[in-house]
C-alpha cells in the first residue's frame, strides 16, 4: 500500500475545477486520507520545488503557486503514485493525452492544475512539508470490498 501527495494548484481553485477533478480520483476508488486548504508561502514554495529553485522558470512558478489557495491531499492505495501520475498525464497540458486530467482541462506547462509525487521518496518528502503524522487518517471505507478483491491491495 502506497501514499502519494496530490496538490490542487491555484489555477484549479480559481477556475472552479476542484470538485470536478477531485471527483475523478474518488471515482477511480482512490482512498483520501488527508486534506487541507492553505496558501503556500514563498518559503514553502522553495521547499516544495527545491530541485527547481535555480531554474529560469522558478520565479514565475513561485509567483503562480503563491497567487491563490491550494488544496493539499494525500491518497492511499496500491501503486497509487503511478496511478495518479498516469491520471494526470504529461506535465504540459498541451502534450498530455486526451482523457487525462491535464489533457482534458489544461493547455499549459505551468498552469497544469494538479501536482502529484513522482516517486516514493518524493511522496514522503512532500507529505512531510504539508502534513503532520497525526493528520493522516487510516480508515476503511465501507465500499472498499467492492473496489478490490481480498489480497489485491
Ligand atoms: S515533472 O512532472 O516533475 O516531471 O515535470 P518537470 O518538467 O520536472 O516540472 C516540474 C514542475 O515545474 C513546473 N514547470 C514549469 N513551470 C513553468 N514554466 C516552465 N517552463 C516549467 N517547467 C516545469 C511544472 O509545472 C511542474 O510542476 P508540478 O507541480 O511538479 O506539476
Amino acid at each position: 500500500m502506497e501514499r502519494t501527495f496530490v496538490m490542487f494548484k491555484p489555477d484549479c481553485l480559481e477556475r472552479g475545477l476542484l470538485g470536478t477533478i477531485l471527483a475523478r480520483f474518488e471515482q477511480k476508488g482512490l482512498r483520501l486520507v488527508a486534506m487541507k486548504m492553505l496558501r503556500i508561502t514563498p518559503e514553502m514554495a522553495k521547499q516544495h520545488y527545491a530541485e527547481h529553485v535555480s531554474k529560469p522558470f522558478y520565479p514565475g512558478l513561485e509567483e503562480f503557486i503563491t497567487a491563490a489557495p491550494v488544496v493539499a491531499t494525500v491518497f492511499e492505495g496500491p501503486e497509487v503514485i503511478r496511478v495518479v501520475r498516469e491520471m494526470l498525464g504529461a506535465t504540459s497540458g498541451l502534450k498530455a493525452a486526451a482523457g487525462t486530467i491535464r489533457g482534458d482541462f489544461s493547455a499549459s506547462r505551468q498552469m497544469n492544475l494538479v501536482h502529484a509525487s513522482d516517486s516514493p521518496e518524493s511522496a514522503t518528502r512532500e507529505i512531510g512539508i504539508y502534513f503532520k503524522a497525526e493528520e493522516l487518517l487510516a480508515w476503511d471505507p465501507s465500499l472498499a470490498c467492492w473496489l478490490q478483491a481480498p489480497g489485491e491491495a
